[in-house]
């Protein structure tokens, strides 16, 4: 379904996240039809470009990250035609005469912050005095949202002084993922998991978000923040809170972020015994965390994991397991709901332990499985097998599911339309890290040195012995 006409403006148009995710993402959004022709996209950064120039950058990104869509040159020349470019300066007055000539009032406009938090205010301040910020104006804001709860907390008010919450989209691209917000639908769509979906059926609750990348070139950003600022506080945090949360009454942004804030909220505090905190060493042929990051001292968490218990009627008792790493030996994200043992056996203690499972796969291959026991085919007596229902979305829904929409378009065709949902609010980011900050405090005051664990392996041993002591365990990392 198109969108309304609308305006967008990029600040830091020719940054990377632009030109990875943004520009080939509006592109495929034209490519499927929801672009209406009206639609402008406007490029707004620092670099003396023109129109012409910036539409060139504009079509190199597309060629390099649009996937297969990026062979149509005559579906890119018409995409380029939507395309324009201001050159400003965010601190100063250049620029900003320009812009708001192009913006056209009467339609909607949104303005994507993809630039260096330090600027948010800068640029908030001049939308308003130049006449940009109207009460039709929608801001598009990237993490990281603060370093911590002071920081979000003069964030949030240096945004509010010349925009609505309604009007400021905080985005965490984990909630444009197709999965997480199928979790939602899975979770509220049927019947069948929601009364089991407490601490008297349910035994545990795994979090995994594991990548084999390593902190590529944004060393100086990763060191100074860490698994749980970059990640934790963040994505792990708002799957936590989809997979805890009580049913909102409607699928509708205050509702369901009510709810969500609310687990937040419920969150006990971490024992220090409770979190696992790694580092990638190096290894026979490549660079370790700390060469990576060019600090030879570095205590910064590429690793961490942790168990959290979240006080309210639903989960009391019911332990929540979350982690998280890089160079490991998979690129994994998934919940894994492990429920408990049925109350009693009547196949006698010969038939073993069997639980059901549900995993479900946020990437790669999205989908679910549920293990269920059934009895070994065969003459063998009365022998116990768990064999998983298996959901692998692309097989189901076909070659369509496969392509679905990506995050970053989801989210900002969410913002033309104007849906906040699978938008942060300013009090869910601060609970986050009114949770967040406490730990980390915690290790800068022992001098918390975090376990070096080997690259392409599961993270440190002590992990593994978090859910051990507990008698548990992961789920395989593959
Ligand atoms: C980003 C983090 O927000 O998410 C990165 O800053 C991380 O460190 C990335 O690699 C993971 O996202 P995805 O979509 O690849 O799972």
């Amino acid at each position: 379904i198109p969108v309304d006409p609308f305006d967008l403006v990029i600040f830091g148009g020719t940054g990377d996240l632009a030109r990875r995710k943004i520009l080939p993402g509006l592109f495929r959004r034209f490519c499927a039809g929801q672009m209406p022709p009206e639609a402008q996209i406007i490029g707004a950064a620092r670099s003396e470009l023109d129109d012409e120039g910036y539409r060139d950058f504009v079509r190199d990104a597309i060629h390099e990250f649009a996937g297969p869509l990026s062979e149509d040159d005559a579906q890119i020349d018409e995409f380029l035609e939507r395309v324009g470019y201001v050159a400003i300066d965010a601190k100063g007055e250049g620029g900003w005469e320009e812009l708001k000539s192009r913006v056209r009032d009467d339609l909607v406009h949104a303005f994507y912050f993809s630039v260096a938090p330090a600027l948010f205010g800068d640029i908030a301040e001049r939308l308003h005095l130049h006449g940009l910020a109207g009460d039709e104006s929608r801001i598009v804001v990237e993490k990281p949202f603060g370093k911590d709860l002071d920081s979000a907390k003069a964030l949030n008010a240096t945004l509010a002084k010349h925009f609505h919450e309604q009007q400021i989209y905080r985005i965490d691209h984990y909630l444009g993922k197709e999965t997480v917000q199928n979790l939602m639908a899975v979770r509220f769509g049927n019947v069948l998991f929601e009364p089991l979906w407490n601490a008297q059926y349910v035994d545990h609750i795994q979090i995994t978000v594991a990548e084999t990348v390593g902190v590529g070139g944004r060393g100086s950003y990763y060191d100074a923040s860490g698994a749980m600022r970059d990640m934790v506080q963040n994505h792990l945090m708002q799957l936590l809170c989809l997979i805890a949360m009580e049913p909102p009454a409607k699928f509708d942004p205050d509702a369901v972020r009510d709810e969500k804030l609310k687990v937040i909220r419920a969150l006990e505090p971490v024992e220090p015994h409770h979190i696992v905190r790694g580092q990638y060493d190096k290894s026979a042929n490549s660079q370790g965390y700390r060469q990576d990051v060019e600090n030879p001292r570095s205590f910064t968490e590429s690793f961490l994991a942790l168990k959290l218990h979240i006080s309210n009627w639903r989960w009391a008792g019911t332990p929540f397991y979350l982690r998280t790493g890089k160079k490991l030996k998979a690129r994994t994200s998934e919940i894994v709901v492990v429920f408990k043992d049925a109350p009693h056996s009547i196949f006698g203690a010969d038939a073993g332990r069997h639980r059901n499972v549900l995993a479900i796969r946020l990437q790669p291959n999205e989908g679910m499985t549920l293990d269920v026991t059934i009895k070994e085919p065969g003459p063998g007596g009365m022998r116990l097998i768990d064999v998983p229902l298996d959901m692998t979305f692309a097989d189901a829904l076909g070659p369509e599911a496969e392509q679905a929409t990506e995050a970053y378009e989801r989210l900002i065709m969410d913002v033309i339309r104007g849906n906040q949902t699978l938008f942060m609010r300013g009090d869910e980011v601060e609970a986050a890290w009114a949770w967040t900050d406490p730990i980390i405090a915690g290790w800068t005051a022992r001098s918390d040195v975090p376990k070096p664990y080997d690259q392409g392996g599961s993270g440190p041993e002590d992990s593994m012995m978090l859910m051990h002591r507990d008698g548990r365990r992961w789920r395989e990392l593959k």
